[in-house]
């Protein structure tokens, strides 16, 4: 029997958001129970608990951000996170790949755009972890054709026009980020393609069998192999890597609810509304007589927090109906049989886990990625419904009794169910993913 020494090693860097902890974590799960031993090599900054993990190797490098609450633009605070990293995280690869026995190689997040060109110094292969799905990751590869062309300032009145390099997505859905300086969004996208076509593989938390067309294109426009090995969450139930406590008392609130009756209603780990958006949304929940479950996360509202803004007699108004939490236990709520329906960013965790429980989705996503994932939700899978204006209680309290009651919604409920069987499929004995595992596995074995 192979003795935890004799174990091949796997490096993993991850990205300090919850949105790429989380899928890295679950990754390193994986190769765990395929026998590798791991080394999670972290910033200070939203380190993770290393108690949950007792089975892996945890190793933090000073990330040099002195008020990362300061850097309010996401671009921004990736940027600074890369070059800050760049000696530390060199000085940790030399210490860790003079140890026995060597890494076989070192995963890291697409974020971590710095480490393009680490395998020429330091002769370890990198393999990258894209957080996002097939659809998406098709629509940031265009980029810079789409930037030549002149889609990249949308103009109100082209806001609905289709884009004809990518079938189904609108130019409103092009996922790229609005910044203060637009050089920025430049340099992020510059930066990351590079060390994505320079890296010796890219692995997706997709499904193949979910977005078929879109691996054709992928390929095309990178010749590295790829792997889809999604849903990660799947394999094995792994420990929380929640930043944020999680309020489980959501769990036993739902108990309490009827079946398939309540929304969940959640916009993930980074995005902020303003106050007059909260506000629509508090009343359209409220207004659709639906039980509601709504996660407002700190410091989400622009500038105010939760209590100052809700209207006097509101949470009373609701006689029990709506919980509002600063977080939650999401994927125990997206498997409780109460829960019906989510209103979601769209973040492509929080996608792909509602796929994964069969929930139907009211999308209202805010940049990035969660535009092309509404789009696909909406038109091409039709698993959801789309707020496609600005945030109004009457389209919200419309949709949610759309979702919830309608004829309509019985047709979304098939169609969603049946991407779950497909995603479950994939995980079996010769289903795509399990075989992009297999595949996976034995292409780090051959370093
Ligand atoms: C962003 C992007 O939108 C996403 O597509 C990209 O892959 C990562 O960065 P984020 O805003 O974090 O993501 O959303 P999402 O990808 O949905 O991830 C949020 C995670 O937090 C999910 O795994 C979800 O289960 C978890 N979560 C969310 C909780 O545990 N509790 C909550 O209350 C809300």
């Amino acid at each position: 029997m192979e003795t935890r020494e004799t174990k091949p090693v796997i490096l993993l860097f991850t990205f300090p958001l919850q949105g790429h902890l989380n899928p890295m974590f679950q990754l390193a799960d994986i190769f765990f129970n395929r026998g590798f031993s791991i080394i999670v090599i972290h910033t200070e900054f939203n380190s993770p608990n290393s108690s949950k993990f007792p089975h892996f190797t945890f190793v933090s490098i000073p990330d040099g951000l002195s008020e990362p609450e300061s850097y309010l633009d996401v671009i921004e605070f990736i940027h600074v996170l890369n070059s800050k990293c760049v000696a530390p995280f060199g000085d940790c690869l030399k210490k860790l790949l003079s140890q026995e026995p060597t890494a076989a190689c070192v995963i890291v997040d697409a974020h971590w755009y710095f480490t393009d060109g680490l395998t020429e110094k330091f002769g370890i292969p990198r393999i990258v972890l894209r957080t996002v799905n097939l659809s998406a990751f098709v629509a940031f590869s265009k980029f810079h054709v789409l930037r030549e062309k002149g889609y990249l300032s949308l103009q109100e009145s082209k806001a609905d026009s289709p884009v004809p390099e990518l079938p189904y997505l609108r130019m409103k859905d092009l996922p790229w980020f609005q910044t203060e300086e637009p050089r920025s969004g430049d340099k992020l996208q510059r930066g990351t393609m590079k060390s994505l076509k320079s890296s010796s593989g890219i692995i997706f938390n997709a499904v193949e069998d979910l977005e078929p067309d879109q691996l054709d294109q992928s390929l095309k426009e990178f010749p590295v192999p790829l792997f889809c090995i999604g849903p990660f969450h799947r394999y094995i139930s792994a420990s929380s890597t929640s930043l944020l406590t999680q309020d489980m008392t959501c769990l036993s609130w739902l108990d309490k609810q009827e079946p398939n009756s309540v929304i969940y209603a959640s916009l993930g780990s980074i995005v902020s509304i303003d106050e007059s958006e909260f506000l629509e949304i508090a009343w359209g929940l409220r207004n659709s007589n639906q039980p509601f479950l709504w996660v407002v996360r700190p410091g989400s509202i622009h500038g105010k927090e939760l209590i100052e803004i809700l209207p006097k007699g509101f949470i009373e108004s609701l006689q029990g109906r709506g919980k509002i939490v600063k977080w939650a236990p999401q994927p125990e709520i997206l498997a409780h049989r109460a829960t019906g329906g989510f209103l979601t960013h769209c973040g492509w965790n929080s996608t792909l886990e509602a796929i994964c429980e069969a929930i139907p989705l009211i999308c209202k996503p805010s940049f990035g990625d969660q535009r092309v994932n509404a789009r696909y939700i909406t038109d091409v899978w039709k698993i959801g419904l789309h707020l496609e204006n600005k945030i109004e209680r009457l389209e919200i309290e419309n949709a949610v009794r759309t979702l919830m009651t309608s004829s309509e919604a019985e047709e979304i409920r098939k169609r969603i169910l049946l991407m779950k069987e497909t995603a479950e499929q994939c995980l079996k004995l010769q289903g795509s993913s399990f075989r992009n595992l297999e595949k996976l596995i034995a292409y780090i074995l051959s370093f």
